[in-house]
């Protein structure tokens, strides 16, 4: 059997700024939300994070030894503009990275909002106010111009769906639903407004969103349960990329916050700047797939995997037919074909993978981490990707969490993602100091042979 995966295929991995950079408030960096957050009793703050900002030289040497095609990573805006003002030293920071990177022939990915809005902006109402637009299109302005020439591809936003819908376990919001859907249109013009300004500007790259999408499965042949499937897909995925895409919102969706009173005020000049807004290509972060069943009460776990219910809508259960992580978190390969076929139905545009893998307790062990749960849960989503690429989606990309070990959203660093190792704990920073994992040199073999061993 051959291999089914394009020449120029990006195999790359992820990370996010206030995950891995820490330096919170170095060279005139500004506090972002993530800074200033309460956190979980037993998990840490992302002051140090994993210290990429101080080295990210030996980070990247790293990198280029995994050989990866692509690194995603995202800006932090409080770092480029702590006060509204551009601070050379944040930009002076991303230009050594991307050069650095491309020095090392590693496409730089960049997502310009990864949940690390700046405290200024919130205080003054963050994504509630529509003044947030405009600041937030003048701060991708300033990346635009300083990086438009060389970064291939962009991400506007990482997991909108995710903040709007479990905004309060990330950090991000704690509204009402009425306030956070709101927000959620503001960042939804502010997006198309980004994207319409990058397409009227002299630069290199493709534009697109970034959100969490899986699809839902409904619990039974129960048509009830088929109608909960539809309207949960229609809220947690079609709403973002409709909008993304089409510049207009998902009818379901739109039905759905009607009838919750949650439906956002939208003017004649939003619906313009939507509809002039579409993007290039579709990123999308993919954990696992969600089933749903008609509403019934019951008290549920709420995270950005986990799902939640909607009173006469739907209710997310269990899928029996999963196993899950150590974390709670379903495990569903052939979910990863599916989502792609699905996405790739609906709108027909190249995808990219941003994010995709799996978060454990790694145990270092005489320098090494034997981390064969890790291989073997990329090993079936690359192989369900190949057969999606069989299928006829056009991938251009698979950039899984994360290309380094890094702070996870709610559960510390003791929930381990990366290909390489960092020497801390919750409690202890060590020394930091860099360990490859055994999925380090299993990766590796896949980028060099452009995909999987065929047995
Ligand atoms: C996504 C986010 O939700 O999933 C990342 O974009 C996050 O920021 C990742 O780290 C894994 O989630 P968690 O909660 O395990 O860190």
């Amino acid at each position: 059997m051959t291999n089914k995966f394009p020449k120029d295929f990006l195999w790359g991995a992820s990370t996010s700024a206030y995950q891995v950079e820490g330096a919170w408030n170095e060279d005139n960096k500004g506090p972002s939300v993530q800074d200033v957050k309460e956190i979980p009793a037993g998990t840490t703050d992302f002051k140090v994070a994993t210290d990429h900002y101080h080295r990210y030289e030996e980070d990247v040497k790293l990198f280029k030894e995994l050989g990866l095609k692509a690194y995603r990573f995202s800006i932090s805006w409080s770092r480029v503009m702590p006060d509204g003002v551009v601070n050379p030293e944040g930009i002076q920071f991303y230009k050594n990275l991307i050069q650095l990177l491309l020095d090392n022939q590693i496409q730089p990915v960049v997502t310009v909002f990864h949940f690390d809005l700046p405290v200024y902006i919130a205080e003054q109402g963050g994504w509630e106010k529509r003044e947030t637009i405009q600041a937030f299109a003048d701060y991708c302005q300033v990346l635009f111009e300083h990086f438009g020439q060389k970064v291939p591809l962009w991400q506007t936003i990482n997991e909108q769906n995710v903040m709007a819908l479990a905004g309060s376990i990330i950090g991000t919001s704690n509204k009402t639903m009425k306030e956070k859907f709101q927000e959620n249109h503001h960042m939804l013009v502010a997006q198309a407004l980004v994207t319409k300004q990058f397409h009227e500007g002299n630069y290199i790259g493709k534009i697109g969103p970034a959100p969490n999408i899986a699809s839902v499965y409904a619990a039974s042949d129960k048509p009830d349960d088929q109608i909960a499937a539809l309207y949960m897909s229609a809220l947690r995925n079609w709403l973002f990329l409709d909008v993304a895409v089409f510049g207009k919102y998902n009818h379901n969706a739109w039905h759905l916050l009607e009838k919750i009173g949650a439906a956002p005020q939208v003017t004649e000049e939003d619906r313009q700047t939507l509809a002039a807004g579409s993007c290039d290509y579709i990123a999308f972060n993919y954990y696992n797939t969600m089933t749903v069943s008609s509403y019934f009460e019951k008290d549920q776990r709420i995270d950005q995997q986990s799902g939640f219910g909607i009173p006469g809508f739907f209710q997310t259960v269990e899928n029996k037919h999963l196993p899950m992580t150590e974390f709670g978190w379903p495990i569903d390969p052939e979910g990863f074909r599916f989502t792609l076929n699905e996405i790739y139905s609906r709108y027909r545009l190249p995808l990219l993978v941003t994010e995709n893998g799996i978060g454990a307790k790694d145990q270092l062990i005489d320098g090494k981490v034997h981390d064969q749960y890790r291989i073997d849960y990329l090993e079936q989503h690359i192989q369900q990707m190949e057969r999606a690429i069989e299928d006829g989606v056009e991938v251009l990309g698979y950039c899984p969490w994360s290309a380094i070990d890094l702070i996870s959203t709610h559960e510390g660093i003791a929930k381990r993602y990366g290909f390489i190792y960092v020497n801390r704990t919750d409690d202890e920073l060590l020394d930091l100091a860099r360990y490859k994992k055994d999925s380090f040199y299993w990766y590796q073999n896949v980028i060099e042979k452009n995909g999987l061993d065929k047995r």
